[in-house]
C-alpha cells in the first residue's frame, strides 16, 4: 500500500489527503475504530465537539503510542458555540476532552447564517491561533458568499473548507471559488451513502480496475484534489480506502463520473442550517 500524499495549506502546514472521519461512530466504537485506523497508516482524524467521541480520540491517540507530531487531529465549533466567549469556550474545552495541548485544525462547523455570528466566530479562531491553541483554522460548509465575507471582514483566508462532496453532489462552482482563493477542499460524506455504486459509470471502473465502487469514488476525489476522511467503522473497508494509490482512473472515467452530478444534497443546506 502506498502511503497518504499530503498537501501543503495556504498557512504553510502539511496535512494528509485522507484521513478518518469520527461522525456517528458511537463511543464505544470509537477507540478501536481509530486504533485500526492508526494500524493500516491513517494519520488525519476528523472529529467535532458535536460528535460526542472527542474523549475517545484522545483515548486512541495515547493507546496507539504514536507521537503527538505524527498524528493530524481536526476537531470542529458547533452552531450553538458561535460567539466570541463561547468558541473560545467551545475550543478550550476540546482541547481538555481530547487531552492535548493544541490542535492542528480547528474548522466553523456550519455558517449558520441565520445567527450572524460567523464572522465574530472567525475572529476567534483566528485570535486562538495566534494564541498557540489551534495550529490551523479553517470553516465547513461555507458558500462562496460566506467565504468572502469572513475574508473581506478579517483578511485571513481559511486553510480549508469542508463541504459534502460525491458523486451526486459534485460542487464544482464551490470547488473553484474555494481554489481560487486558495482553499483546500474536504468532502464530507465522500461515499455519498453508496447511491452511486450501481451507476454504470462508477461500476465500470471498479471492473477495469479490480476495484470496489467505494475505491473508484475515494480516487475520483484524489484525482480531483480533493482531500477527504472517508469513515468505516469495519478495519477491512478502513484498509480498502486507504488502498487506492496504486490505479488511476483514464480521463474518460473521471468525464462519465462527471455526469452523475444531480446537485442532490444528502446532508442539510448551509444556506438554512444551523438555528439551534
Ligand atoms: N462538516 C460536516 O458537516 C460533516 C458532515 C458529515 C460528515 N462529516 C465528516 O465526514 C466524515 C465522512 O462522512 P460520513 O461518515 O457521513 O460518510 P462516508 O465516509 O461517505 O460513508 C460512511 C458509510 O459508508 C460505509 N463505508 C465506508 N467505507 C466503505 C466501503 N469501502 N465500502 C462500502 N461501504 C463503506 C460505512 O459503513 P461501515 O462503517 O459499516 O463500513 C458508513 O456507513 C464523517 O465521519 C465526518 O468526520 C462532516
Amino acid at each position: 500500500m502506498r502511503s497518504i500524499p499530503d498537501v501543503t495549506l495556504n498557512d504553510g502546514q502539511t496535512m494528509p489527503q485522507l484521513g478518518f472521519g469520527c461522525w456517528s461512530l458511537s463511543q464505544e466504537e470509537t477507540t478501536p475504530a481509530i486504533l485500526s485506523a492508526f494500524k493500516l497508516g491513517y494519520r488525519l482524524i476528523d472529529g467535532a465537539f458535536i460528535y460526542g467521541n472527542e474523549a475517545q480520540m484522545g483515548e486512541a491517540l495515547r493507546a496507539s503510542g504514536l507521537n503527538r507530531d505524527e498524528v493530524f487531529l481536526t476537531t470542529k465549533v458547533w452552531n450553538a458555540d458561535h460567539g466570541s466567549a463561547k468558541t473560545r469556550a467551545s475550543v478550550e474545552r476540546s482541547l481538555k476532552t481530547i487531552g492535548v495541548d493544541q490542535l492542528n485544525l480547528v474548522l466553523i462547523h456550519w455558517p449558520a447564517p441565520m445567527k450572524d455570528l460567523y464572522v465574530e466566530t472567525w475572529q476567534t479562531l483566528i485570535d486562538l491561533k495566534k494564541e498557540g491553541l489551534i495550529r490551523s483554522i479553517g470553516v465547513s460548509n461555507f458558500n462562496a458568499d460566506h467565504l468572502e465575507r469572513i475574508i473581506d471582514e478579517t483578511g485571513e483566508v481559511p486553510v480549508l473548507n469542508q463541504i459534502e462532496i460525491n458523486p451526486g453532489l459534485q460542487q464544482n462552482a464551490l470547488r473553484a471559488a474555494c481554489a481560487a482563493k486558495g482553499v483546500v477542499v474536504q468532502a464530507w460524506t465522500p461515499l455519498g451513502k453508496g447511491r452511486s455504486f450501481d451507476a454504470a459509470p462508477i461500476r465500470d471502473a471498479a471492473e477495469r480496475s479490480g476495484k470496489s465502487p467505494a475505491q473508484v469514488i475515494l480516487r475520483w476525489h484524489m484525482q480531483l484534489g480533493n482531500a477527504t476522511i472517508p469513515r468505516s467503522a469495519n478495519p477491512a473497508r478502513q484498509a480498502d480506502n486507504l488502498n487506492i494509490f496504486d490505479f488511476e482512473l483514464t480521463a474518460d472515467e473521471m468525464a462519465a463520473i462527471a455526469t452523475l452530478d444531480e446537485g442532490f444534497r444528502t446532508g442539510p443546506d448551509p444556506s438554512v442550517f444551523g438555528a439551534d
